[in-house]
């Protein structure tokens, strides 16, 4: 008989796509942690969680249906529920169908175990991060987001296929928002200790247009198929195993980002208390400070956009107080 797990993951929403991507992955990898599949649609949780442990007999985790009462004691809640992008839509769109739905789903998890780990990836998962932060009570630090994650991955991948290095070893991130703001930190970006665009490689490589192949995929994967949830659901499985088995390992996720004073993907340490450590990309003090006061003309170009982005996020966030 397979030992009780010592800790527990919900994943609410995991009757769709990414929850049951999410639920899947954190049982094929092994996560240390019994998976409870909670959903407002019962039936669909009850349904992926029995086709989700008929696959665990061959794989080392366990999953259930799970109550929003048994997710509120959980260690890490991770959150997929929601309305998706449709073909062509922007994830802002989705502010307003979402807003409410986390909100309810925050009244139905208290009591909050004081010591739980929020993990937001529902769209738009910046200012619902910050909204699930809000509403849910926990400190900041235990409230992240998916973000840039996910981009940061198919970076990694089309980096890997140009420079014939593994992706784990390229140092490079997408950051800002995790929508049409995001930016690529090419200044920031190593490779074997050395900056990225010196490696002989990237020499004559059109960065701009490895940046919007990046931006196109999601709008590529739905039209295609209607959503995304394989990658995502991964990325997902792997912070909560940041989370729960206190790696420390950083990621380009959601996190309160105090010199900018918003939530946004921004590269953290991610451990058991949450965010352990938030790290600054390069920006100097004058153009954090610039970054501040949005009037200012920026000539970088990512700065800029991070800028744009930090406006985005920041006005969204003030009218969802
Ligand atoms: N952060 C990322 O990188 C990323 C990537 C892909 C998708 N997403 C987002 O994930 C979310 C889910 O996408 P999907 O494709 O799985 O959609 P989906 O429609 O397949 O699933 C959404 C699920 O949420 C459930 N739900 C709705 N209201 C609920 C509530 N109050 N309580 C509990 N469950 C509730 C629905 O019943 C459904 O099962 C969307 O917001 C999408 O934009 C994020």
């Amino acid at each position: 008989m397979a030992a009780i797990p010592r800790h527990r993951v919900s994943v609410i929403g995991g009757g769709g796509n990414v929850g049951a991507a999410t639920a899947f992955a954190l049982v094929a990898k092994g996560v240390p942690a019994e998976v409870l599949v909670v959903d407002v649609v019962e039936k669909m949780a009850q349904g992926q969680a029995l086709d989700i442990s008929d696959a665990s007999f061959m794989m080392p985790g366990t999953c259930r249906k799970g109550s929003f009462q048994e997710a509120g004691q959980s260690d890490v809640i991770i959150i997929t529920a929601g309305a998706r992008q449709q073909p062509n839509e922007p994830r802002s769109n989705l502010i307003d169908r979402n807003y409410k739905i986390i909100k309810s789903i925050m009244d139905s998890l208290q009591p909050i175990k004081p010591t739980a780990k929020i993990l937001m990836v529902s769209n738009p998962v910046d200012v619902l991060t910050h909204i699930a932060q809000k509403t849910s009570g926990l400190p900041r630090r235990q409230v992240i987001g998916s973000g840039t994650y996910l981009d940061t991955g198919r970076l990694r991948n089309a980096l890997s296929d140009i420079t014939g290095v593994s992706p784990t070893s390229i140092h490079a991130y997408m950051l800002g928002e995790h929508g049409d703001n995001q930016f690529t930190g090419w200044s920031s970006a190593r490779i074997g200790g050395r900056p990225l665009l010196e490696h002989p490689k990237m020499q004559n490589i059109d960065l701009d247009g490895i940046y919007k192949n990046i931006q196109r995929k999601a709008y590529e994967i739905i039209d295609a198929k209607g959503s995304t949830y394989f990658g995502i659901g991964i990325c997902a499985a792997t912070l909560a195993e940041a989370l729960l088995n206190n790696t420390s390992q950083v990621f380009p996720v959601v996190n309160y980002v105090e010199s900018f004073g918003c939530y946004m993907s921004w590269p953290a340490a991610i451990g058991s208390d949450g965010v352990e450590q938030s790290f600054d990309v390069k920006l100097d003090d004058v153009e954090t400070k610039k970054l501040q006061s949005f009037d200012v003309k920026l000539d970088d170009v990512e700065t800029k956009k991070l800028q744009v982005a930090i406006h985005a996020i920041k006005e969204v966030c003030d009218k969802y107080e």
